[in-house]
């Protein structure tokens, strides 16, 4: 396997070259990227002497100058070859340019190329780190599913104490082969999932929506990517990202959507929350306020699960339904009504509501009648446990 190690312009860039090594101990091969400012810290020479490989810096050099070229390009080529993308040390620099998707050196070119998992290791002063914009930025990548190592607390090369300093290398190191040697099981396999809530029109200016924050489902599509396989993901309005992604706003827009892309697909997973309601009409003109209390007809949206429990054609269908009370009766007649082959029942009140945290807890029951209870994980860990059920119903 192998891994890309992009290496920016901070002190810790002299770490980057144990990183080499360590990865290369455990069988990789490692092709280094480095920024301009990268070379002010560590020659070019040390990488591509430990890696035995060429070293990329600049965007421009290379075949476009000489007679070997053939219309392909070092960044797209070489992020088509790998299997992870490493940034170590990222600078705030560097993180902003990744954040904004910004393309103007070899490294940050290649980044928008990469569709393998990006895993970055920041390394900065503790006063850098500690900046809204460093944080927003870190944010960004998190929210578009790269995965950050977050540094340690230690002594800073500029001699002060805090959080800051690049993360052990054998964290890294650690954390990298854990990402690469999960398990492959949906290599192959088409994945359709779809994450978030949906939004029903009342009037120009107001809508009615629900809680969900589509961070369950966007948590399976990347850990369903992670595990090889073609992910397509449609989802309501979020602030998150991932690569390939529909989004829509209603539900018969995500109805349609799904029905539209699940024809050759293996798996439908029904992360998303969209509305069973809406307003019977859309009013043209902003509704005036007034005194008297305003009655809204509703009428239910199409049934997407149900829809697609009856044209199943051989595909896994997971859905997942938020209850309040009796979740594993509810999940069973919900499971049986719509023609699932597995359910995954959350609390949807209480301390433990699933409703836009990191955390969640469920029952997972499958068609025979199995049920499952998993604790309070984060959402990526109850997204591999689902695929793992996943997996096991696809056998
Ligand atoms: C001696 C020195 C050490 C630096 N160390 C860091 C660092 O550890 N982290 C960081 O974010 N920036 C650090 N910088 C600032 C970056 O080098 C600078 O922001 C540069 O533009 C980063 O470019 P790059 O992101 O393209 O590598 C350092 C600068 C100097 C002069």
């Amino acid at each position: 396997m192998k891994v890309a190690l992009g290496v920016s312009g901070g002190i810790a860039c002299y770490k980057a070259a144990e990183i080499v090594r360590r990865l290369q101990d455990g069988g990789l091969d490692v092709a280094v990227l480095m920024t301009k400012a990268a070379t002010q810290f560590v020659t070019p020479l040390t990488f591509r002497a430990l890696s035995g490989n060429k070293v990329y810096v600049d965007l421009f050099e290379g075949p476009q100058s000489g007679t070997d070229f053939e219309g392909a390009f070092d960044h797209i080529l070489l992020a088509q070859s790998i299997d992870l993308f490493l940034v170590a040390p990222a600078t705030a620099d560097c993180i902003a340019r990744l954040a904004a998707g910004i393309a103007d050196d070899f490294l940050t070119t290649f980044h928008l190329a990469v569709r393998a998992p990006v895993v970055v290791a920041p390394a900065m002063n503790t006063r850098m780190w500690e900046h809204a914009s460093v944080q927003a930025n870190l944010q960004t990548l998190i929210n578009r599913g790269v995965h950050i190592i977050e540094p340690e607390v230690g002594q800073m090369a500029c001699r002060t104490y805090g959080p800051g300093r690049l993360a052990a290398v054998e964290q890294i190191v650690e954390f990298v082969t854990d990402l690469l040697n999960r398990p492959r099981d949906l290599e192959g396999r088409k994945v359709l999932v779809t994450a978030g809530p949906t939004i029903e029109d009342i009037d120009p200016v107001r809508f009615i929506s629900n809680r969900s924050s589509g961070k369950m489902g966007y948590a399976i599509a990347r850990a369903a990517r992670d595990r090889g396989a073609n992910v397509l993901l449609i989802s309501g309005p979020t602030e998150l990202q991932f690569p390939s992604i529909l989004r829509v706003r209603t539900t018969e827009e995500m109805w349609r959507a799904v029905l539209e892309n699940s024809t050759d697909v293996d798996v439908v997973i029904k992360a998303a929350a969209p509305l069973d309601f809406r307003p019977a009409s859309i009013a043209a003109q902003k509704i005036k306020k007034s005194t008297a209390a305003l009655t809204l007809h509703l009428e239910p949206t199409p049934d997407i699960l149900k829809e697609l429990g009856t044209r199943k054609n051989g595909k896994l269908l997971v859905g997942f339904a938020a209850e309040t009370e009796n979740h594993v009766q509810n999940g069973l007649e919900k499971l049986r009504a719509k023609n699932l082959d597995l359910i995954v029942v959350n609390p949807a009140s209480g301390p433990d509501s699933a409703f836009d945290s990191d955390m969640n807890h469920a029952t997972l029951i499958d068609a025979s009648g199995h049920i499952e209870e998993i604790p309070l994980v984060t959402k990526r860990v109850m997204a591999d446990k689902i695929l793992d059920r996943v997996v096991q119903l696809l056998k």
